[in-house]
């Protein structure tokens, strides 16, 4: 099977990939490098470097690969950023979706499997989150990834396009070659071990007078591995929806910090810090449409496993990716 991978050089992208190439399919890669890093590449794969905000790079790829199925993970996804330039977030998440789905159409490619987030939930009313919890975005990112999700369900229904969105909560972790690398860096994971390696003077612990345990925010870490895996999945026959990737447990600010002092063996300097404006105290998956469905079971997301993986990449990348 022949699948077309945007966004291939980030970090779910290049995991996705490895994973797809380890089991035998055909990957060509489109990214334009903006923010992902040739580094990441897998060199197994076929790299056609393009932007989708340009139409035409995309039409001439899909014509010329005609793959299977899109796995599309390219994307702006600061949360913080979007809030600042959200027009850029709308342009590159909607538009540039919009361009590929139109390439899908001229190529005669009917299947897409897109990189959705919790961020479409917003606020949640109940938690663990079902996927019929109602969409109502806090911020320009959630909503330009709720917006593509609407403009490929209508694809689906006018034009047959069967469409998978996946709902990633947090995550996390690294394979032996592919980790986390964004600047700026805003995640809790990557920023713990920056500390501890010694790149970083402090955490700051953004609020711990949320209405939970210890007082800090709640997040469900699901590691890359595992994300990828549901997209090889989803690739089933009739596999079609929405389903939201998470492991189902909540872990807070500080006990992620107390893991990552167990696994790194130092002390990880952390400071009280204020509330992080738009930060709902917990969200946490339910991802039992994902079991039922996909047949997916996270094997990969226990939080130490996830750190260990996480400390192993930082420590052969102290740096990041070479840029
Ligand atoms: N946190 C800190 N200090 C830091 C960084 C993070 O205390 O220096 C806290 C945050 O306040 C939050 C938790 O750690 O409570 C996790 O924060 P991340 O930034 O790692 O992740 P988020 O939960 O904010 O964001 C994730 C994804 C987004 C997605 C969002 C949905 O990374 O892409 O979930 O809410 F949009």
């Amino acid at each position: 099977m022949k699948i077309l991978v945007t966004g291939g050089a980030g970090y779910i992208g290049s995991v996705t990939a490895e994973l797809l190439l380890d089991e035998g399919y055909e990957v060509t890669i489109f990214d334009n490098l903006e923010r992902g890093h040739r580094d990441a590449l897998d060199p197994r794969a076929r790299f056609l470097q393009g932007d989708l905000r340009d139409p035409a790079p995309i039409r001439e790829a899909m014509l010329d690969v005609r793959p299977d199925a899109v796995m599309h993970f390219a994307a702006y996804a600061l949360v913080g950023e979007s809030m600042d330039r959200p027009e850029a977030y709308f342009r590159n998440n909607v538009t540039g979706g919009i361009n590929l789905a139109d390439a899908m159409l001229a190529a005669g490619v009917k299947k897409i499997i897109f990189s959705s987030t919790c961020a479409t939930y917003g606020q949640p009313e109940r938690v663990p989150i079902t996927e019929d919890e109602p969409q109502k975005p806090h911020n320009p990112y959630g909503e330009s990834k709720l917006m593509y999700e609407k403009v490929l369900n209508w694809y689906r229904d006018l034009h047959g396009i069967d469409c998978v969105f996946l709902r990633y909560f947090n995550a996390c972790g690294a394979t032996a070659k592919f980790g986390e690398d964004h600047e700026p860096e805003t995640h809790l994971i990557p920023i713990v071990l920056k500390t501890a390696l010694g790149q970083r003077e402090k955490l700051s612990i953004f609020g711990d007078d949320y209405d939970t345990p210890d007082g800090t925010c709640i997040r469900d870490y699901i590691h890359i591995v595992d994300l990828a895996r549901a997209h090889i999945l989803a690739l089933q026959e009739g596999r079609a929806g929405a389903f939201n990737l998470g492991t189902g447990d909540g872990f807070s600010v500080k006990a992620v910090l107390d893991i990552a002092r167990e696994v790194t063996g130092r002390e990880i300097r952390a400071e009280l810090a204020p509330r992080r404006p738009g930060d709902p105290p917990r969200l946490v998956a339910d991802a039992g449409r994902a079991k039922a469905v996909l047949g997916w079971t996270p094997r990969h997301s226990d939080l130490h496993a996830i750190m260990r993986s996480a400390w192993e990449w930082q420590q052969a990348h102290p740096e990041g990716y070479s840029r």
